[in-house]
C-alpha cells in the first residue's frame, strides 16, 4: 500500500481499523505531505496507536476513536479521498455500507483497498459485489486483500486474479508431466 500511494500521488488517505498503526505508519510515511485519517473503537488500543506515531515521528496522522458509524460522519473531509483502507469490522454488510458511504467522497480514480476478502463467507459476498460496483474500473485479487480502482463510470469491470501461494497447482499435488 505504501507503493501504492506513492504511485497515485495520495493526498488523502481514510484507513477503517487503526490497531496499533503498522499499515498507518506505512500510509504516512508514503508522504508526509499527505494526511492520513484513521479510524479505531477501542480507546486504549487506539492510545497505544498514538504513542507508536510519536515514536516513529509521525506527525500527518490522525486517529479518530470510536464505533465507526458514529465517527464517520464528523469526519472533516476537505477534498476528494485518494486511497481508503478497510481494515475492521469485517462483515459483509457493514463492508457494503462503508462502501456506499464513502464512493461519493472518494476521488473518481482513487483506490480503496478491502483486507480478508475471504476471511468468510460474507466478506466473499462483499468482494463479488463490491468488484462489479459501477464506479469500479478494474479489480486486482490478491487472494488476503483485494484492490478496487475507480474509474470511468461507464467502462466494464475487469478482474485480475493472483493465485496465492498455497492454491498454486505444485502446492497442491499436481505437477507438471
Ligand atoms: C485488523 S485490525 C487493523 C489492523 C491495522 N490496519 C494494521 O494492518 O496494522 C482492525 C481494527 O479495527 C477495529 N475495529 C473493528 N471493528 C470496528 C468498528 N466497528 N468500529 C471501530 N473500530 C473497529 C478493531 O478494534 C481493530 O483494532
Amino acid at each position: 500500500m505504501h507503493h501504492m500511494l506513492k504511485f497515485i500521488n495520495a493526498q488523502l488517505v481514510v484507513e477503517l481499523g487503526t490497531s496499533l498503526g503498522v499499515s498507518t505508519a506505512y500510509l504516512a510515511k508514503a508522504n508526509p505531505k499527505a494526511r492520513i485519517i484513521s479510524l479505531e473503537g477501542d480507546p486504549k488500543v487506539a492510545a497505544l496507536a498514538k504513542k507508536n506515531m510519536k515514536a516513529l515521528q509521525i506527525e500527518n496522522v490522525d486517529i479518530e476513536v470510536g464505533e465507526f458509524s458514529s465517527v464517520l460522519p464528523r469526519l472533516d473531509l476537505d477534498r476528494s479521498i485518494d486511497f481508503l483502507f478497510l481494515d475492521g469490522n469485517h462483515q459483509e454488510q457493514p463492508t457494503l455500507e462503508y462502501y456506499d458511504y464513502f464512493i461519493d467522497k472518494m476521488h473518481p480514480e482513487g483506490m480503496i483497498v478491502v483486507d480478508d476478502i475471504y476471511w468468510s463467507k460474507g466478506m466473499t459476498s462483499a468482494w463479488a459485489a463490491l468488484k462489479n460496483k459501477r464506479a469500479v474500473r478494474f479489480a486486482l485479487d490478491f487472494y488476503d486483500y483485494g484492490v478496487l480502482c475507480l474509474g470511468k463510470p461507464d467502462t466494464i469491470p475487469e478482474e485480475f486474479t493472483l493465485v496465492h501461494r498455497w492454491a498454486k497447482p505444485w502446492n497442491l499435488g499436481f505437477f507438471p508431466s
